[in-house]
């Protein structure tokens, strides 16, 4: 039996894995303990699985589990880590390369430290939204203290050269931060290898609970240097302050223990279903072009302009499916998506270019469904 609508918006969202779901739900009862109380066994339990989670996130990214800095999610991660910073090096180092293709939740911040002082370079991708090393080294200047450069995007999937980038941010003695929300648990991230010195991540982008996230800070560099932005008990070091969420937190690190065992299966099983619906679309419904880079690209992601279209009326129309157009919905209209705009799309292209996100739910069903009921409504719409 198909349930309609089909869940086709993994990127915005992931449902939470049953074994998450097992895994957390002591935590909220028998083992209710806090991880601060150090004098009984009910505040040990809760280490316990604390300690438990930080191996198990430490372990798919490839870090030390005593770098691991648990958030609210990568909004919160990405606050801490380029504000923190900035209240580290300013004023003598007051600025930071970054893209005009990432997250709100790195962009406010930049436009946030603008205000305090920052310098931001926004340095333009090119049409695929991929950024070369090069550019990114040619923007390095004597006052950088930080790259922040997304390792994938959202919208259009591309990944960047995060191995290069990473590199040459360690020659040049600059700090490199990259928002791995979309990654982590896509593909494989190596923190070391990479030369990453600080990483956001979030759990409900892999199977794991909303809520929690967490800011990977290399402690083996200046990273370890950030002011921490929530002042109070000094928990975690005092890179982040407050009573921990045992339960999501466990949570968290079964998702991560999870995603680490199944990551290639299930990175081959999105592709190939990622890569029917696309083909699938491109051939039957005119019109129709990719954005994004074609090979550097998360495995589970299409965004797929429909040439011609009234974007908004496309949405409406998707009934049956639950995908989305990679814009900030607001109540009065449709903004075109800073993502599409940013890499030469007009308003009206971007407004109607839809994403669709895969994910290790998804059937073989789905797929041939959404194919034959994207064919039709755009059919019907151009009547
Ligand atoms: C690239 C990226 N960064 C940051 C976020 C924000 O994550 P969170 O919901 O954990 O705050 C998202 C979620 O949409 C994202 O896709």
């Amino acid at each position: 039996m198909m349930k309609y609508p089909i869940y086709l918006d993994y990127n915005a969202t992931c449902p939470l894995d049953e074994r998450v779901l097992k895994a957390m739900l002591p935590y909220f009862s028998e083992h209710f303990g806090n991880p601060a109380s150090r004098s009984h066994l009910f505040g040990w339990k809760a280490q316990e699985a604390i300690d438990i989670a930080r191996e198990q996130v430490a372990e798919l990214i490839h870090a030390n589990p005593k770098e691991i800095v648990f958030t609210s999610g990568a909004t919160e991660s990405n606050n801490l880590a380029l504000k923190g910073l900035f209240e580290h090096f300013s004023p003598e180092k007051n600025h930071i390369i970054t893209l005009p293709t990432e997250h709100k939740a790195i962009l406010d911040v930049c436009l946030h430290l603008e205000k305090l002082g920052a310098e931001i370079t926004l340095l333009q991708p090119d049409s695929s939204g991929m950024i070369s090393p090069e550019a990114v080294e040619k923007a390095i200047r004597p006052n950088t203290f930080l790259i922040s450069i997304m390792y994938a995007n959202n919208e259009i999937g591309t990944i960047q050269d995060i191995a290069k980038i990473g590199a040459l941010a360690k020659k040049h003695n600059v700090l490199f931060h990259t928002d791995a929300t979309q990654a982590v648990g896509k593909v494989s991230v190596d923190v070391r290898e990479e030369n990453i010195d600080l990483l956001s991540m979030s759990g409900h982008k892999l199977y794991g609970p909303k809520g929690i996230g967490v800011l990977y800070v290399n402690a083996k560099s200046d990273a370890k240097n950030l002011v921490a932005q929530m002042d109070g008990g000094r928990h975690q070091r005092g890179f982040r302050s407050g009573t921990l969420n045992v339960p999501l937190i466990v949570g968290l690190g079964k998702a991560c223990e999870i995603a680490q065992f199944e990551l290639k299966k299930v990175a081959k099983q999105t592709e190939n279903l990622r890569n029917q619906l696309e083909q699938g679309i491109l051939q039957h419904v005119a019109g129709t072009s990719i954005n994004g880079h074609i090979e550097k690209r998360l495995p589970n992601v299409s965004n797929i302009s429909f040439e011609g279209l009234d974007g908004e009326r496309l949405l409406d129309s998707f009934k049956e499916i639950a995908v989305s157009s990679g814009s900030a919905c607001t109540s009065a209209s449709i903004e075109p998506s800073h993502v599409l705009k940013s890499i030469g799309l007009s308003d009206e292209l971007a407004q109607a270019s839809i994403r669709f996100s895969v994910g290790k739910y998804t059937t073989q069903s789905d797929i041939d469904f959404t194919i034959h009921y994207v064919k039709e409504i755009v059919e019907s719409l151009k009547l």
